[in-house]
């Protein structure tokens, strides 16, 4: 596995993959990796010749400094892990080398509407972050196909609007959220639950299938289910933060036409925000 960290050295490389007629596949992560990483890995694995991984914990998408200096770093793990996985190459790069004029003379892009909608109305510039250094390191890796997590559902949304609108040439690839077995959506933040909150954890997604078979009682009164759903978050011993059901497609609002609704849910237990979602197919 090779590792490079410079611009320059991941340009040559990429041209010797290219030159050799492989094809790429790219999985992007801020590292902590788990086992939802190595699936993403896993399914890069299977539809491209060489798999590419960057590890950057972008500052660009923090608002606060505070949760930006407290993102776990375990880049000598994530290393051998995915060499264990057979990754071809990780670029892990510093900021100074990302955003070499500072983070407010870089160039950013933006995806309009949805990243100001949802999790975006609470955390603004957070998905301008995220497709600015998604498609420089797009630019940088130019991959054939990039792997992406559904347990960021949103995000998933807004860039493969990025890559429409801007006419990129990458097949996007949502991979399922990986789940331990009593149901917790794997997470780098998981890392941070104490042992009596890795108990209670599970029953966020036991609270969201609850909202779901809610919703799929009753499909067009979100309110309701979202009422349900706040209170089954409360039972779980878990303080929420945001709970929206939207059209899983528009990620507008779910009208007589929805066909499948996506369930985003977002919770306090202790300190940790934890995140997942669920799609329910209404018709
Ligand atoms: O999902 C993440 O880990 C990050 O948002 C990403 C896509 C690696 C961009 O920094």
């Amino acid at each position: 596995m090779l590792t490079v960290n410079n611009t320059a050295e991941l340009r040559q490389q990429i041209r010797a993959f290219k030159q050799a007629g492989k094809t790429i596949g790219f999985v992007p992560t801020m590292g902590n990796l788990h086992q939802g990483h190595l699936t993403l890995v896993r399914k890069a694995q299977q539809v491209a010749d060489v798999v590419v991984v960057s590890i950057f914990v972008n500052p660009l998408q923090f608002g606060n400094p505070e949760d930006l200096q407290n993102y776990p770093r375990t880049l000598q793990q994530d290393l051998a892990l995915l060499e264990e996985q057979g990754t071809a190459l990780v670029f892990t790069p510093t900021p100074e080398i990302i955003y070499p004029q500072g983070l407010d003379k870089h160039t950013f892009v933006e995806v309009p509407v949805l990243s100001d909608m949802l999790e975006g109305a609470s955390r603004p510039g957070h998905f301008r972050g995220v497709t600015t250094i998604v498609s420089k390191l797009f630019n940088l890796v130019q991959p054939d196909i990039a792997c992406f997590g559904e347990k960021d559902f949103q995000q998933v949304a807004v860039i493969r609007q990025m890559v429409e609108d801007l006419a990129m040439d990458i097949e996007i690839i949502p991979v399922p959220i990986v789940r331990e077995e009593n149901g917790l959506a794997m997470s780098s933040r998981n890392n941070r639950l104490t042992e009596q909150e890795r108990a209670i954890a599970p029953r966020l997604a036991q609270a969201m299938h609850k909202m779901a078979d809610h919703l799929l009682a009753n499909p067009l009164d979100v309110p309701s289910a979202i009422q349900f759903g706040e209170a089954a978050i409360v039972d779980a011993e878990m303080k929420p933060d945001e709970l929206f059901i939207c059209d899983a497609r528009t990620l507008g609002e779910v009208n007589a036409d929805t066909k499948e609704a996506v369930i985003l849910i977002a919770a306090f237990l202790g300190q940790v925000r934890l995140i997942d979602n669920v799609v329910v197919t209404l018709k």
